[in-house]
């Protein structure tokens, strides 16, 4: 056999051997969110971790469990990571906090609680993927209600959502979080 005919059945065997993972019942397969932003913002390639931050809120540093996210019904949820795929999952949310009577900040921490939120302003919707605006193969980012964006916040490097660039805590930077794909 030629080198070519070696090369294309290594090939086939590889990618035989890895497919991503979807739990029964999901709307997508699971994936990471890798943060993306300036160099300054010192966040590239960096995971969203299930939890470590202040109120056990996402972070991009730390050894807390890196999170294994995906949409179910509509809701963009996490895999429990003592758990696994069977247990019940941890529901994402932007932890918006009341503002005056009757109304909510429009900005607030990014992560996940087991169960729901004693907070009665937190927001579980609306979270969905959009692809990269200037080309569509760049793959697809999170989105929070389809405006606003993803900041990065303090020395934790703590995830925040804010609809405006001035909304919340000083001192943040703008990135985004990118899907990359859990495989087996
Ligand atoms: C997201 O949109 C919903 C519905 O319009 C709204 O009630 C909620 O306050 C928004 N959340 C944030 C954090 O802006």
């Amino acid at each position: 056999m030629k080198l070519t005919g070696y090369l294309t059945l290594l090939t086939a065997a590889a990618c035989s051997l890895v497919s991503a993972v979807t739990i029964p019942g999901a709307d997508t397969p699971l994936f990471y969110l890798i943060a993306t932003g300036p160099d300054t913002a010192g966040v590239n390639f960096l995971p969203v971790r299930l939890n470590g931050g202040s109120n056990y809120f996402s972070i991009l540093t730390g050894t807390g469990p890196i999170a294994k996210f995906y949409f179910k019904q509509g809701q963009l949820v996490a895999v429990d990571p003592v758990s696994g795929p069977s247990g019940q999952a941890y529901r994402a949310l932007v932890n918006t906090q009341q503002s005056g009577t009757g109304t909510c900040a429009t900005f607030g921490q990014f992560g996940t609680v087991f169960g729901s939120s004693s907070n009665k302003c937190a927001s579980y919707s609306t979270f969905g993927l959009q692809s990269n605006s200037e080309n569509s193969q760049l793959g697809a980012h999170i989105v929070f209600n389809w405006t606003g964006g993803f900041y990065v916040c303090g020395a934790q490097k703590e995830v925040y959502y804010k609809v405006n660039p001035a909304d919340g805590p000083a001192g943040c930077t703008q990135i985004e979080l990118y899907t990359l794909p859990v495989i087996q």
